[in-house]
C-alpha cells in the first residue's frame, strides 16, 4: 500500500512528462462549453469525467457484443461473458486482491456498503453489539449502519476528529472493546480531503479480532490501493469516480469471510440449485451477484481500469498533489476564504466558505462562469455540523485538471466576494 506520504511525491525529473493537454483530449466533454464560456470541470469527487475508450467500449459492447452472461452457451453469451469476467481479473489486479472471486460487482460504493451492512450484520450482529464508524463518513457509511442498529439493538460509535479534519486515533483505541464487531472508515474524506491512516486503523482493529470495511470511493481513483498491504477486511468503491460508467462498484472482501455470509439479494445467477423446499447457494463471487448486472458498465469500467494504469497511479497521485497545493495556497489567500479540512495528509478535495456568502450562491456564480463546483453539504451532514457551518463550496480535482483552471476558479471566487462586496 502507498503511504499518504508516498502519495506526496512530486513529479522528478526522470519521470516521463504528465501531458495534461494530451490526456484532456481523450475526455471529449472537456473540450464543451458552458454559460457561453470553456467548461472547468472542478466536481471530480462527485463524480469523473469518461475518457473516450471508455464511452467507446460501452457502446462497443452494444453495437457488438451485447448478451446476457453466465447463462447461454451460444456465441455473443460466451464473449460477453468472457469480457465481463475479464474486467473482474482487472480489478482485482487494480487493487491487487488475492483471488478474483474477492472482487463482488455492485452498483458503486452505497451498494457496497449496504451488502455488508445486510449481510454480515444479519449474521454477526446483535443486540448490545458495537459498530463504530468516524465522524467523517459520508451518509452512505452511516445510515446503512443505523438502519442495522434499528433493527438489531446494537450500538452505533463515532470516533471523533479535530479542527483540522484527522480522526483522533488514541480516542479510536480506547473504543475498541470485545462488543465492538466491525468498524467501518473512510479512506479519504469526500468533504474534506482528508486521508486516513487506514493501516494503522485496520491494526489496531484486527488486534482485537475486528473485522474492518474501508470506504475507498475517493482513494482509488486517486493513489494506489493493495488491499493485501492494508489487510482490510472490505473494500468499497465506486467505477464512476474510476472513470468508468454510473451505477458500476466493486466491493472486495477476503474469501474466509465472504463465504460465511449469508447472500445479500436472492434471485438469479446467485443460486446453486432452487426447489421450494430449499435453495443452495452459487459461490463466490456470484453468490452476492442477483439478476442481470451491469455488463456494458463492467466491461467499460475494466477499460477505464486499463486507462488509469496507463497513465499511472503514482504519476496521479503527485500530479493532483500538485493542483491540490496551488489551490490551497491561491484560494486560501482570497480575503473572507476559510478552508474546511487542513489535515496533513489530503487528496483532490478543497471545502471552503467565504463570510458572509452562502455556498450555494458562490456555486451558482461560478457556474456563470462555466466553472462546476459542488455546493452543499455533500452527503456528510455531520462533517458540516462538525465544523458549524450549514454547507461548504467544493472544488475537487482529478489528473485531467490544469493549474490554468484553477488560477480561472480563484478569479471566479474573488468576483463572488466583489459581488457581495
Ligand atoms: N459522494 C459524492 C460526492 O462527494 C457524490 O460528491
Amino acid at each position: 500500500m502507498q503511504t499518504a506520504q508516498e502519495t506526496k511525491l512530486t513529479i522528478n525529473d526522470e519521470s516521463p512528462k504528465f501531458d495534461v493537454e494530451s490526456i484532456r483530449r481523450d475526455f471529449p466533454i472537456l473540450g464543451r462549453e458552458v454559460h457561453g464560456r470553456p467548461l472547468i470541470y472542478l466536481d471530480s469527487a462527485a463524480t469523473y469525467q469518461k475518457p473516450q475508450v471508455v464511452i467507446d467500449a460501452v457502446s462497443r459492447y452494444y453495437a457488438e457484443d451485447n448478451a446476457n452472461i453466465h447463462r447461454g452457451v451460444h456465441y455473443l453469451s460466451q464473449l460477453a461473458t468472457r469480457e465481463y469476467e475479464d474486467a473482474r481479473v482487472k480489478i482485482k489486479r487494480f487493487i491487487n486482491a488475492a483471488e478474483s472471486h474477492e472482487i463482488i460487482f455492485t452498483r458503486g460504493t452505497t451498494e457496497s456498503i449496504n451488502l455488508v451492512s445486510n449481510s454480515f450484520g444479519r449474521k454477526y450482529i446483535k443486540e448490545g453489539d458495537e459498530i463504530i464508524i468516524s465522524a467523517m463518513e459520508h451518509h452512505s457509511n452511516i445510515v446503512p449502519w443505523q438502519m442495522l442498529c434499528e433493527q438489531t439493538g446494537a450500538r452505533l460509535r463515532v470516533i471523533p476528529i479535530n479542527d483540522a479534519g484527522e480522526l483522533l486515533i488514541d480516542e479510536f483505541i480506547q473504543m475498541l472493546n470485545p462488543r465492538v464487531k466491525i468498524v467501518g472508515v473512510v479512506h479519504v474524506s469526500n468533504a474534506l480531503g482528508t486521508i486516513n491512516p487506514v493501516k494503522r486503523i485496520i491494526e489496531l482493529a484486527h488486534s482485537h479480532d475486528i473485522p474492518v470495511l474501508i470506504d475507498g470511493a475517493q482513494a482509488a481513483p486517486h493513489f494506489k490501493v493493495d488491499v493485501q498491504d492494508l489487510d482490510v477486511d472490505f473494500y468499497a468503491f465506486s467505477g464512476h469516480k474510476l472513470c468508468g460508467p454510473t451505477g458500476t462498484g466493486v466491493l472486495y472482501g477476503k474469501t474466509a469471510i465472504l463465504n460465511e455470509m449469508p447472500p445479500f439479494m436472492g434471485g438469479g445467477d446467485m443460486i446453486a440449485s432452487v426447489s421450494f423446499e430449499k435453495t443452495t447457494y452459487n459461490t463466490l463471487p456470484h453468490k452476492f451477484e442477483a439478476g442481470t448486472p451491469h455488463i456494458a458498465g463492467g466491461i467499460g469500467l475494466g477499460v477505464a481500469i486499463d486507462y488509469l494504469t496507463g497513465i499511472g497511479l503514482d504519476r496521479i497521485a503527485a500530479y493532483e498533489n500538485e493542483l491540490l497545493e496551488y489551490a490551497t495556497e491561491l484560494i486560501g489567500a482570497i480575503p473572507g476564504v476559510k478552508i474546511i479540512g487542513t489535515a496533513r495528509e489530503k487528496a483532490s478535495v478543497l471545502s471552503f466558505t467565504l463570510d458572509t456568502v452562502h455556498p450555494h450562491d458562490i456555486g451558482t456564480i461560478l457556474d456563470q462562469e462555466g466553472i462546476a463546483v459542488r455546493a452543499g453539504h455533500h452527503c456528510a451532514q455531520p462533517v458540516m455540523k462538525r465544523f458549524a457551518v450549514p454547507a461548504t463550496a467544493r472544488a475537487s480535482f482529478a489528473f485531467y485538471n490544469t493549474k490554468e483552471e484553477i488560477d480561472k476558479l480563484a478569479e471566479g471566487v474573488q468576483k463572488v466576494t466583489a459581488i457581495f462586496g
